[in-house]
């Protein structure tokens, strides 16, 4: 439970957002029952953390990585830095894994942001045979950074009885998730 002082300036913030939305000025709420503004003004501030919450989606990946890539320090440097960047830009949240020229890949934010940057995955040559495990709306993220990267790949495969990332499916991303919040 937060501080009162701190609880109140968050309702009030809420409120506004909410009036924002629904009728922006006192005279666009004037047509409206006083019963229904001291409705939209109660509920309005829950529907819109809701709200937010529907919007946010998981998609996780696996794909074939090409050449040196997810293998070479220096390719790893490369994708970690341009994703921490533009995933922080995009309230992004992910995290990936390398094994053996497969990587997995975990991405949450915003349909339209998602969707932006499984296009510029599509197109990256490194990458070949993407494969959507996992598309879902989630209540809360699993992931905390931008980009991370796991440190132990092989030790979670073993984690969900899984010997190969060629063979992974919906079921063993969604664990190998569920593990690493757990961690
Ligand atoms: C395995 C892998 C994972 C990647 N993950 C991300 C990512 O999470 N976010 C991102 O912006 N780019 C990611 N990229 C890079 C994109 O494919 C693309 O090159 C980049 O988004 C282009 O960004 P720019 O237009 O700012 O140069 C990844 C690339 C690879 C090979």
């Amino acid at each position: 439970m937060g501080h009162p002082a701190q609880m109140a300036t968050e309702m009030r913030r809420g409120k506004r957002r909410c009036l924002e939305s629904f009728a922006k000025t006192a005279s666009e709420r004037s047509h409206i029952p006083t019963h229904v503004t001291r409705y939209m003004d109660k509920v309005g501030p829950l529907l819109f953390e809701n709200r937010d919450k529907t919007l946010l989606y998981r998609v996780i990946i696996a794909a074939e990585t090409v050449g040196s890539t997810g293998v070479s320090t220096l390719s790893i440097a490369q994708i970690l830095g341009v994703s921490e960047r533009n995933n922080r830009r995009d309230d992004i949240t992910s995290a990936v894994m390398f094994l053996d020229g497969w990587c997995l890949h975990g991405l949450e934010g915003r349909r339209a942001d998602l969707d932006r940057l499984l296009r510029r995955l599509s197109e990256d040559r490194r990458l070949r045979n993407i494969r959507v495990l996992v598309d879902k709306p989630i209540d809360q993220r699993s992931f905390s950074e931008p980009m991370l990267l796991c440190d132990d790949p092989r030790g979670m495969l073993a984690a969900v009885h899984l010997a190969d990332l060629a063979e992974v499916t919906a079921n063993h991303a969604e664990r190998i998730v569920e593990l690493k919040y757990a961690a």
